[in-house]
């Protein structure tokens, strides 16, 4: 039998797998733009990094993945480049749903999903019921995201529920905020990976990302492959993480 500090020595020098990563997909269209291609190919071969890093992470043992699709900012972008997103994401859904059924993904999605188009929003409630059950890996799709309306969102139901009279003003602790955002049920991200290159949160799980590790790639998302997963998966390994402590 190994002695108690020795066993917990040993568990320490393991390269730990994080439970939850966040991915900001980002330079779709400067990838495009690179090539002398229209923004919406970026947007198009993005979408097939996204199967990369989902099997990287079900294979590495990651249990949560949340991808940051489409901020609420993203509307204000030209009108054809938000159809063709939308297009996209409908064709991600018919295309990948069964794979998703086989490989044991469970797809759940975050954001104002309402404001989405029907076709997209009937697509992805009916992919988001066929993986109910499934356990190997929790893909959160962030659409029509934006972290501040999600807070916002908590605190309008934390409001109706003080004037209802089932809280009082000392029941409003961290918990029970996290139990009213869009993420309640899910683990904090351990790790945030965002591509090409920019160092800010653009507005993504505000509350979520606190303690979170933050890995910055160069790389544009396009060309994020499994390779760079893992060197962020690394990475991640060799951090020290003090929540404030010692
Ligand atoms: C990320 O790529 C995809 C979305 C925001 C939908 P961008 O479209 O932001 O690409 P860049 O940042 O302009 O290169
Ligand atoms: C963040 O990227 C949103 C997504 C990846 C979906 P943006 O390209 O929209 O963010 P900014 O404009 O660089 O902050
Ligand atoms: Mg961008």
């Amino acid at each position: 039998m190994i002695a108690a500090p020795l066993q917990s020595a040993i568990a320490a020098a393991q390269p730990t797998v994080p439970r939850h990563v966040a991915v900001i997909m980002d330079g779709n269209g400067r990838w495009a733009q690179s090539r002398g291609l229209p923004r919406i190919k970026g947007h198009e071969q993005g979408s097939k990094a996204v199967g990369e890093c989902v099997e990287g992470c079900r294979d590495a043992g990651v249990e949560y993945l949340t991808l940051y699709a489409f901020s609420s900012e993203n509307w204000k972008r030209p009108a054809a480049e938000v159809q063709g997103l939308m297009l996209l994401l409908e064709r991600f859904l018919d295309q990948k749903t069964n794979e998703m059924i086989e490989k044991g993904v469970q797809l759940r999605a975050i954001g104002r999903l309402e404001d989405l188009p029907r076709p997209c929003h009937d697509r992805l409630r009916r992919a988001i019921d066929a993986t109910a059950a499934n356990d190997k890996l929790v893909l959160t799709l962030a659409l029509s995201y934006s972290g501040r309306s999600e807070i916002v969102d908590a605190v309008r139901e934390l409001v109706r529920a003080a004037r209802a009279g089932e809280i009082a003003e000392s029941d409003v602790t961290p918990d029970l905020i996290a139990a009213h955002l869009y993420t309640r049920g899910v683990p904090d991200p351990d790790l945030l990976i965002r591509t090409s290159g920019e160092l800010r949160l653009s507005n993504f799980l505000l509350w979520q990302l606190s303690y979170t590790e933050i890995h910055v790639t160069q790389k544009l998302w396009p060309e994020f492959t499994k390779a760079d997963l893992l060197a962020a998966l690394d990475d991640y390994s060799k951090r020290h993480r003090r929540y404030g402590g010692v």
